[in-house]
């Protein structure tokens, strides 16, 4: 892919065999084919908080850098949705007990060193996770709704319900033309698309755990 080629196209392209490796993961094909109780969905909603609390932590700094600094929008962020998610399906003594298993640890570690570090690579992983959200989310919130009986875009699913977002496909183009305008020389691209693998194969990482931890009945 030559280097005119837009950078969403880029990211895009870089993450493309990866995705579909997330997508059809033991962990999540068995979660969403309804192999596993509602117990993988808390557990997993529950690794979720910790990444998004990695993620929105500094954003008060992220909004003010100019590389960074468009990608922080208000309406995307998921901690408060994950916080009411969570007492809804655990109860409001969620946090209680609630440990990042080793993969989210080193997930969030890695997102938290970005945000404080390099602003560009902060942007792969911000990429990874909301464009992901505001699509297959949705896959994910239809199965999970249907699977085990939560109410529609309610308490419980609220994490994938993006109330700020008006239409999910203006946004990700506008999202894509703020990728496209990041200010990046050649090598500073290689290591953001670098760091966009280096997201989806620690998502990979956190999926592993989690199918060690919820073996699908035979
Ligand atoms: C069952 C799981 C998943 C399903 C069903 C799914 C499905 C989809 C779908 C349908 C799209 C839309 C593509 C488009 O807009 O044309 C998409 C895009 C995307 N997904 Fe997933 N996905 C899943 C898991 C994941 C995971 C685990 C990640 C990473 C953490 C992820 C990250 C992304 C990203 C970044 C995009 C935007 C690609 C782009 O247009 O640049 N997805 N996904």
């Amino acid at each position: 892919m030559s280097e005119a080629t837009p950078f969403s196209k880029q990211i895009r392209s870089a993450t493309e065999q990866q995705h579909a490796d997330a997508e059809n993961s033991r962990f999540m094909s068995d979660m969403l084919g309804g192999a596993l109780g509602v117990d993988s969905y808390h557990r997993y909603t529950g690794q979720l908080w910790f990444i998004y609390r990695a993620l929105e932590d500094r954003w008060d700094t992220l909004a003010a850098n100019p590389i960074a600094g468009p990608f922080i929008r208000p309406e995307l962020a998921r901690t408060a949705e994950l916080e009411r998610d969570l007492a809804h399906l655990i109860g409001p003594q969620w946090r209680d007990g609630l440990e990042p298993l080793p993969a989210t640890a080193a997930y969030a570690a890695r997102i938290d060193e970005c945000a404080r570090d390099w602003p560009a690579g902060y942007i792969a992983h911000h990429y990874t996770r909301y464009l992901g959200d505001l699509s297959g989310g949705q896959v994910i919130r239809g199965t999970a709704e249907k699977l085990w009986n939560l109410p529609h875009r309610g308490d419980g699913v609220r994490f994938y319900v993006f109330d700020g977002v008006g239409n999910p496909a203006a946004f990700k183009r506008e999202y894509r033309g703020l990728l496209d305008q990041l200010p990046l020389d050649d090598l500073e691209r290689r290591r953001v698309l670098d760091e966009g693998q280096r997201a989806f194969a620690m998502n990979t990482a956190l999926f592993e755990e989690l199918a060690e931890e919820f073996p699908a009945a035979q």
